[in-house]
């Protein structure tokens, strides 16, 4: 399948591999080519959707933010999403879209603001910022603070090390996870991935051992970074 934006094929694989826990790229352990070194892989069927839903498509995803400027701040900084819009809704409630350039006249990706805005209900990986400016946002907690049922959003880049090498150079940019090290069964990304310390007393110190072993393969070359409110970003090489 051909997705018109990283965001989107990563959004996608998130949502349908969410019984996968952390998502990952199926060729990681392929056994398409009947290779069965690698954990056992369930393919998706053949079978056509429900052809009422033709044209349907992921379009956007929405977080519940604690600090709008800071969001939209990181997102455009650190990962290149361009701010379409802000609605202040009312009083308290700013409703913001950001997404990436998917065009441009030139090969340069560039679109203005009102052309991403134009094509909006045509683009793929959109993130919606959802704000209200209220003095108490505890009620909001991060997937890395508290596993919820959101885990991650997902980025693809064309050089890991070097979008590594950048996100080094960022000094506010938390880096949870970087290409090569482990993922650790009682860290921020465990917990953002549904693994709180309760879920893993409901199983062995064994198949724990072996969940750390098979997610530190998949997520090897795989960046994490937090997001101002400590959202996770997993962040994949193209390859
Ligand atoms: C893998 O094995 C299955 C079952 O034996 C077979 O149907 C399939 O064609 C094989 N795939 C490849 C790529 O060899
Ligand atoms: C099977 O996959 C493993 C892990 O990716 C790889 O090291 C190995 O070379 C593969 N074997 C074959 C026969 O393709
Ligand atoms: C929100 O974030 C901005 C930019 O990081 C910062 O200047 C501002 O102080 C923050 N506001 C609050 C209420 O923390
Ligand atoms: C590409 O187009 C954009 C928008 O018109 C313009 O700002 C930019 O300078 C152009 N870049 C090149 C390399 O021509």
């Amino acid at each position: 399948m051909h997705f018109k934006s990283p965001l989107t094929a990563t959004l996608l694989v998130a949502s349908h591999m969410a019984s996968l826990t952390f998502a990952c790229s199926p060729s990681t352990f392929s056994t398409r080519d009947n290779n069965t070194t690698g954990p056992p892989i369930t393919w998706g069927s053949d079978t056509p959707s429900d052809p009422a839903t033709l044209g349907y498509f992921s379009n956007h995803f929405s977080i519940n933010v604690k600090n709008l400027t800071a969001t939209l701040d990181f997102y455009s900084r650190v990962f290149g999403l361009r701010h379409i819009f802000t609605v202040q809704a009312s009083e308290h409630l700013s409703i913001a879209y950001m997404g990436h350039s998917h065009g441009g006249r030139n090969g340069t990706g560039y679109q203005t603001t009102a052309e991403l805005n134009r094509d909006k209900n045509n683009a793929a990986g959109l993130v919606e910022m959802i704000y209200l400016d209220i003095p108490d946002k505890s009620h909001l907690e991060a997937s890395s603070v508290r596993t919820n049922t959101f885990g991650h959003i997902g980025v693809i880049v064309p050089d890991v090390e070097a979008a590594q090498a950048r996100l080094e150079a960022m000094p506010d940019v938390r880096i949870l996870k970087h290409v090569g090290g482990p993922t650790e069964s009682g860290g921020e990304v465990a917990m953002a991935n549904g693994f709180p310390p309760e879920a893993w007393a409901q199983i062995s110190a064994e198949e724990r051992a072996t969940i750390e072993t098979v997610l530190s393969a998949i997520n090897e070359r795989f960046i994490y970074v937090a997001d101002p409110d400590g959202n996770l970003i997993e962040v994949q090489p193209q390859d």
